[in-house]
């Protein structure tokens, strides 16, 4: 099986953290999203345990709850002591809601409006990671009248082709987030953020992409970022206690792609940082990453149910399921590859190539083509995996589909942690 916490029973069915997925679709109906919540923890042990071995003390993460966002999963945070970072206030309100500690949360965005300032500040978020001059005056301004002085970072682009698809790739000159170091403004930005009353400058973050692979990405960010840090104590005396390195870790979608060792990449970067902190003689600050997807993606399986199996002689097969892009845009977006499977034939050979389409109104709504799968029928449970990131996240209710339920397994128990969506949710705000 692809990862470890994937395996097929004595019935021949596909368990998940040892759970019968059949049995869970019975019980729950589909599509279903299900989710490993042992691997979900160990990832952010690994991680937490990891950072502060070899980036040292005070370093650590902040999980990216873009990649799955759900009261559940800031509980989950909040138990393991992770910090996380949101993206909007829809994920600052979840987190809220959740009771995580809102002074562990920073807040992304390149564009954050006056009324995400006010409200990120009033509910006490702990760093706004700033990423232009207009929002760091627009917070200053809006910190003052609020009587508050907020700690922040500043989301820079340190110029790094991560080796990644274009559409996740974030960290180049030509990018919306960020402020660039090589035109200067990056450090024009620091200067007019240590000129600021009612902010407080820690450090600096960048992000390169996702899907990265490789050690050294990561390892070219750090030596821009600290070459960056040293320069701006040089220049304006400014000594950074902390230095973001972002998210972007790779997860095995097929096969055929990669497996990262995490332990061993946080590592190797550790040490370079060692020696480029030496470089430039710099003292080093607190380092910090944002994984995401490598926390969640291969934690989850997408359960849906075969409708129809459609021979197109001489062209090909296609199997549609009761959800595809509404559930999972990914191939639609990207052309992500998945592994597909028949959930109650998980031990028998795989011998159908077909397309599997969903349900949507839209000839590209496909989970993937050229998919190889146990020969199947209507009524089949068929199996996505690795959907733990960007697939619940990134759900919409196109065609006035339902979001899908979400259900969490751990230790042979499974409990529901997001409800299926009703068709009365889908009219709730219809006028
Ligand atoms: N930090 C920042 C500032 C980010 O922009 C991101 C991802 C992360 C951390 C987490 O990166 P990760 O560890 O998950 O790679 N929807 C796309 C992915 C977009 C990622 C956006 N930013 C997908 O489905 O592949």
């Amino acid at each position: 099986m692809l990862h470890k916490n994937y395996g097929i029973n004595e019935n021949g069915h596909l368990t998940l953290c040892g759970a019968d997925t059949v049995m869970l679709a019975k019980k729950y109906g589909t599509p279903l999203y299900l989710m490993d919540e042992t691997l979900v923890r160990e990832r952010m042990r690994m991680y937490r345990k990891a950072t502060e071995k070899y980036f040292g003390n005070g370093s650590g993460i902040h999980y990216a709850s873009k990649a799955l966002s759900c009261k559940e999963m800031y509980r989950i945070a909040a138990d393991e002591h992770v910090n996380v970072d949101v993206v909007s206030i829809g994920e600052l309100y979840t987190a809220k809601a959740a009771g995580y500690p809102l002074d562990h949360v920073c807040f992304h965005g390149n564009n954050k409006t006056d009324e995400d300032i006010e409200s990120a500040l009033a509910v006490g978020v702990g760093e706004f990671m700033v990423d232009s001059f207009e929002e760091l005056r627009a917070l200053d301004t809006i910190a003052g009248r609020m009587g508050k002085v907020q700690r922040i970072m500043l989301r820079i682009t340190p110029n790094i082709d991560p080796h990644t698809q274009k559409a996740i790739s974030t960290g180049e000159l030509d990018s919306k987030f960020g402020t660039p170091i090589s035109t200067g403004q990056a450090e024009k930005l620091t200067e007019l953020a240590l000129s600021l009353d009612h902010v407080v400058l820690e450090g600096f973050h960048s992000h390169i992409g996702s899907q990265t692979f490789e050690s050294e990405p990561f390892i070219e960010q750090a030596e821009v970022m600290l070459e960056f840090t040293a320069d701006m104590k040089k220049k304006l005396g400014f000594e950074a206690s902390k230095v973001n390195l972002g998210g972007g870790f790779g997860v095995a979608y097929t096969e055929s792609d990669p497996r990262v060792d995490y332990v061993e990449n946080i590592a190797a970067i550790g040490k370079e940082i060692e020696r480029i902190c030496k470089k430039y003689s710099l003292k080093k600050p607190a380092i910090f990453m944002e994984p995401g997807r490598s926390i969640v993606a291969d934690a989850g399986i997408t359960l849906y149910t075969v409708g129809s199996v459609k021979e197109i002689e001489g062209v090909r097969t296609y199997v549609s399921v009761d959800g595809g892009m509404t559930d999972n845009p990914r191939y639609a977006l990207y052309g992500s590859k998945y592994t597909a499977l028949i959930a109650n034939k998980a031990s028998e050979l795989k011998t159908l190539n077909c397309t599997i389409a969903g349900r949507c109104c839209e000839s590209g709504d496909m989970i993937g083509e050229n998919m190889l799968i146990q020969p199947a029928e209507r009524g089949d449970i068929l199996a996505v995996l690795v959907t733990g990131a960007y697939n619940y996240s990134m759900a919409s209710n196109y065609n006035r589909v339902p979001r899908p339920a979400m259900v969490f397994v751990r230790d042979g128990s499974d409990r529901l942690v997001v409800r299926r969506e009703s068709f009365e949710d889908l009219y709730r705000n219809d006028i």
